[in-house]
């Protein structure tokens, strides 16, 4: 099987797409019957769209960086359900949605990568103290230091969620899941998130003490609330060098164009989905 080299990080902004039913239907049958499975379960359209964009991200990838037609594209998980690429070829990828934006970020470089975003401000209904009282056990001691390095609560918020993004990024590198406590996982923060779509690069991991050297990690700004990091795990030679790729925007249409049907079509399905699309907030 031939093999590109290609990196790839892409947002999609779920209120860009108004779809329609035929959209959907294409979308629903250009995927996996289990990965359609999975999109259907949601009650929600946003959460629905979450997954179904992420997976078209996927497939967009594959068929890109291994010129496989797409119905030959077969995406598996992993023990601990990350989506994996059965192959013997190395492509390395990984998924994370939150709020309106899904986000992927892929590499055919070896290189184990972990994405995630995230909105980097409270919005749960108890006080902030008590937030971060529940949350206690979840950061070392000193990442509360940092978090508590600026008394305005605001900048407590974003250095937290950003803290929090670092963890999830590494977890999700991993693939390992909720099995390290996330306290072991201990960032060092050394310089503040930049203004939108600029990289920081500088931040540290350490376990049990140790700094990390094979690992790097590169946050940005999707926008001015929700933060983006990508964690590269692979050897320190290589991270040195290692260039930050920019998030670029991609359109409904430019996951839909890479689509052929792989399944029979699901008529109702799309239209189930459609009917969740017509309740949401997208259409109010
Ligand atoms: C796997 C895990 C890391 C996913 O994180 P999440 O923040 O819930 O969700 P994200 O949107 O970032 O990522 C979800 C995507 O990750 C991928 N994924 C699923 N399992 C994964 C795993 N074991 N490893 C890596 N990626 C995984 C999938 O593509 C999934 O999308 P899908 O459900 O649409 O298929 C999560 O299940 C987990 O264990 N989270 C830790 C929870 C926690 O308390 N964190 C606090 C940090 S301070």
């Amino acid at each position: 099987m031939a093999q590109k080299i290609a990196r790839a990080r892409w947002f999609f902004d779920r209120t860009s797409w108004v779809p329609t039913v035929e959209e959907l239907n294409f979308a629903l049958s250009s995927i996996h019957p289990e990965e359609r499975d999975r999109v259907m379960k949601y009650v929600f359209y946003k959460d629905a769209i979450a997954t179904l964009s992420g997976r078209l991200m996927i497939r967009k990838f594959l068929a890109e960086a291994t010129g496989l037609p797409w119905a030959d594209i077969a995406v598996g998980r992993d023990e601990n359900e990350k989506p994996i690429f059965p192959s013997d070829i190395s492509l390395q990828f990984n998924v994370s949605h939150q709020g309106k934006y899904t986000i992927f970020a892929g590499e055919s470089s070896g290189a184990k990568v972990g994405v995630d975003i995230m909105e980097i401000k409270y919005t749960g209904g108890k006080p902030l103290k008590e937030f971060f009282r529940l949350m206690s056990r979840q950061f070392s001691k000193q990442e509360w230091e940092k978090i508590h390095e600026n008394s305005l609560p605001t900048r407590q918020e974003r250095t937290f969620y950003r803290l929090w993004s670092l963890k999830e990024s590494y977890i999700k590198a991993t693939g390992v899941g909720m099995k390290v406590p996330l306290k072991d996982i201990d960032f060092r923060i050394n310089s503040p998130l930049k203004s939108v779509a600029e990289f920081v690069e500088d931040t540290e991991l350490f376990l049990e003490g140790e700094k990390q050297e094979n690992w790097k990690f590169q946050e940005v700004l999707i926008d001015e609330n929700y933060g983006a990091c990508v964690a590269i795990h692979c050897q320190s030679e290589e991270l040195k060098n290692y260039p930050c790729l920019p998030f670029c925007e991609v359109m409904a249409q430019d996951l839909l164009k890479f689509c052929t049907t792989a399944l029979p079509a699901d008529e109702k399905a799309a239209e189930d989905l459609f009917k969740k699309y017509l309740e949401s907030e997208d259409r109010k």
